[in-house]
């Protein structure tokens, strides 16, 4: 009897993973995003709340109105692409990218840099004040790029809600800020919103770090918080199209559970600090 439950939970398993295989095949050629490859586990939790999100009881069920609806598609590109950000997000980055960043950018007398997947700006926002304090900002152009159009809107738009800066002031003052954080916004009736003035330099544009090619060649790449959700083959291919986009010299800033280690390309970086996971092409 329990022999039989567990083949059938077995096979349960078995058929869920093809019809998951087929969804995401399904995805990509009709869409031509790629989640072929995300880390298995948290992909298919994802997808399986939108099934049940969608009043539905089959991922294949789930594959038909995708592929007939893309309003569904948009609604499950919100779901896999996990967009939790905050400004002056782990302050510490920021204290050694003063530290041990700026110097390096001060050496250019141009900077470009690229922010990829950047969610809704709150990240960009916070390098855009930090380099402007640091008299750099007006000789950057920062690209700030995510898969999702939707949050990218939300980036361009720059209103943020008002009960997350009480702690984006922490984070701040934290993060070595030199002014006041109220300086950089006024209270709207939608929102903290944020002066032009730090957009001014900013190019927001959709770009998938798995299917799209490298676009700029950067001295400063940011990517922090998006790897993790990728698989090793995934990771590897985005580390490529970084190294590939990074000037001889170019810094890589990666999120704290992120690393260029076990990578192809290790050998190609030194380390400019552990702990942030900062590093430096050097070949
Ligand atoms: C957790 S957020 C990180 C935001 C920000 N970098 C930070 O650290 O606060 C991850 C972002 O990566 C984006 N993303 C996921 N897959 C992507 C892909 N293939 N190409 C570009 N962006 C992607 C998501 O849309 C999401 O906005």
């Amino acid at each position: 009897m329990a022999q039989k439950v567990d083949e059938q939970a077995a096979q349960r398993d078995d058929v869920d993973e093809i019809e998951l295989a087929l969804l995401l095949e399904g995805v990509y050629r009709r869409y031509g995003f790629d989640f072929r490859e995300y880390a298995p586990a948290s992909l298919r939790r994802r997808v399986w709340r939108r099934v049940h999100a969608e009043g539905l009881s089959t991922l294949s069920a789930l594959q038909d109105k995708l592929l007939h609806d893309p309003a569904c598609m948009e609604r499950l590109l919100l779901d896999l692409s996990i967009n939790v950000t905050a400004m002056f997000r782990d302050p510490t980055f920021y204290i050694t990218f003063r530290e041990k960043v700026v110097p390096l950018l001060r050496s250019y007398p141009f900077t470009r840099i690229w922010v990829a997947g950047c969610s809704t700006g709150e990240e960009v926002y916070s390098l855009a004040i930090l380099l402007s304090e640091e008299g750099l900002y007006d000789r950057t152009r920062i690209y700030a790029t995510d898969i999702n159009e939707q949050v990218l809107d939300t980036a361009r738009a720059g209103v943020f809600p008002l009960d997350k800066m009480q702690q984006y002031t922490q984070n701040y003052i934290k993060a070595g800020g030199k002014r006041e954080f109220s300086e950089y916004y006024v209270a709207a009736y939608d929102g903290a919103r944020f002066s032009r003035s730090l957009t001014e330099n900013i190019v927001f544009a959709q770009h998938n770090l798995v299917s799209d090619r490298a676009f700029n060649e950067f001295n400063l790449i940011l990517c922090r918080n998006v790897m993790i959700y990728f698989d090793k083959t995934l990771q590897d291919r985005v580390q490529r199209l970084f190294y590939e986009s990074l000037s001889t010299f170019g810094t890589l800033a990666l999120g704290r559970k992120e690393s260029v280690a076990f990578t192809p390309y290790a050998d190609s970086y030194e380390v400019v600090d552990a702990a942030e996971r900062i590093y430096r092409k050097t070949a």
